[in-house]
Formats: structure tokens, sequence, C-alpha cells
């Protein structure tokens, strides 16, 4: 039997650049409010010393090699962990998180990296209850961007570099992992970010013998 879960939720939006994850973030943080659950949200890279270093690197990866970039990604992981999101799990919270680990083993394997020892590299972090797989064609993503954003392209998110991306994002299998079909409306792609929802807070409430 497992263990009645009594410390919070932490849920993890993944995908390509472009996918529609901020938005569906924000709109999943305002409708479990609504509910009365207490949700936090973040993001990685975070606003702290090692997440503002890679902000610099945007507009020119070429200022460090991709070990040092690697190594920055997970500093800020570690940082992360320790002044947030353990201690907001141990206070029941639900923690929504714009990217997470399997971001570095998709990005930083598109470089060269083998995203199994990347994600090795990450075991000090806690694997998340659900993380929401973003999926929708590149084109569409960097459209999304541009057009959007009214952005040019920066060095994370070239075209054929997020066609390798998705590729390592769609090969890592993970029970919790969930794939979304982020090309429908942002309604619809709600309403399956809620049905996900729904079915974790239920498998929570009533554990299934292992
Ligand atoms: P993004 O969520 O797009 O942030 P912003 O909205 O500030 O642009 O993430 C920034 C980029 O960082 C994105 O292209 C993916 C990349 N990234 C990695 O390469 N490795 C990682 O571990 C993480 C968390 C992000």
């Amino acid at each position: 039997m497992k263990k009645q879960k009594t410390e919070g939720f932490l849920i993890v939006f993944e995908g390509t650049d472009g996918t529609g994850k901020s938005t569906q973030l924000d709109l999943l943080a305002s409708y479990l409010l609504a509910k009365g659950y207490p949700v936090i949200t973040t993001r990685e890279p975070t606003n702290g010393k090692y997440g503002q270093q890679i902000r610099t690197l945007y507009t020119n990866r070429k200022q460090c090699s991709h070990e040092e970039e690697l190594e920055l990604f997970l500093a800020d992981r570690r940082q992360h962990v320790d002044e947030l999101l353990t201690p907001a799990l141990a206070e029941g919270k639900i923690i929504l998180c714009d990217r997470y680990f399997l971001s570095t083993a998709a990005y930083q394997g598109a470089v060269g990296f083998d995203p199994e020892e990347i994600l090795q590299r990450n075991s000090f972090a806690p694997v998340p209850d659900l993380a929401l797989l973003f999926q929708a064609p590149p084109e569409i993503g960097t459209e999304r961007i541009v057009k959007g954003r009214g952005d040019s392209l920066n060095d994370f998110e070239q075209q054929d570099t997020l066609k390798r991306v998705a590729a390592i994002f769609a090969a890592i299998k993970k029970p919790y992992i969930r794939v979304v079909d982020a090309t429908g409306t942002i309604e619809e792609v709600h309403l399956q970010i809620r049905h996900y929802i729904t079915l974790l807070f239920s498998e929570a409430q009533h554990p299934t013998s292992d």
C-alpha cells in the first residue's frame, strides 16, 4: 500500500519554447487558487544569482563551454530546491514550476550530453508528482515566439536546436510524465491540464496498492 500523501505537490511544465507553458501555468494557478488550494508559482532559470547568469547567455551561448552551462543550470536548480521547493513541499504547497530537470536533459542533451546522465546529475532534486510535457510542432512554437512576443529567436530557440530538444523530450519515459497536445486553443489545452490534475489529486487521495 502506498503511503498516504502528506506533503505538497510538485507540478512542472515542460516542453519546447513557444508551446504555451507559461500561459497555461498562469491559468491553472488562477483556477486552483479560486478553489482555495495553496498554490505557489515559480520558474527555472530562477531569478537567483545563477539564473541571472544563465539569462546573460541567451543571446550568446559561446560565452561559456557546454559543461559550464550545464553546471550553471544545476547550480540554479540546487539553490531553487534548497531555498524554495523543499520547504514549500514540506508546508504542503502545490508548486507550479515553469521548467525543471527534464528541460536540462532535453536542452543540454541537444548539445551533446547524454540525457540519462543529466537526469542522474539531478538526483538531488525532488521527483515531480506530475510533469506536463507540452508538445507542438517546432514551427508553431517559433512562430508564436516571433509573432506573439515580437522577438527574434535566442540561441536556445533556434529551429534545428528545438527539433533535437523536442525529440529528446519525447524519448524520455517516466511514469509522472503526461503529454499535453499544445496545438489546441488556450481553453482546450487548459481542459486537458485540468483533467490530469483531477487524476493526480484523486490518485493521492485513493492510493492504489503496488
Ligand atoms: P524559458 O522558460 O523560455 O524562459 P524565458 O521565458 O525567461 O525565456 O527558458 C529559458 C531557456 O532556458 C529555454 O530556451 C530553455 C533553456 N533551459 C535549458 O537549456 N536548460 C534548463 O535546465 C532550463 C531550466 C532551461
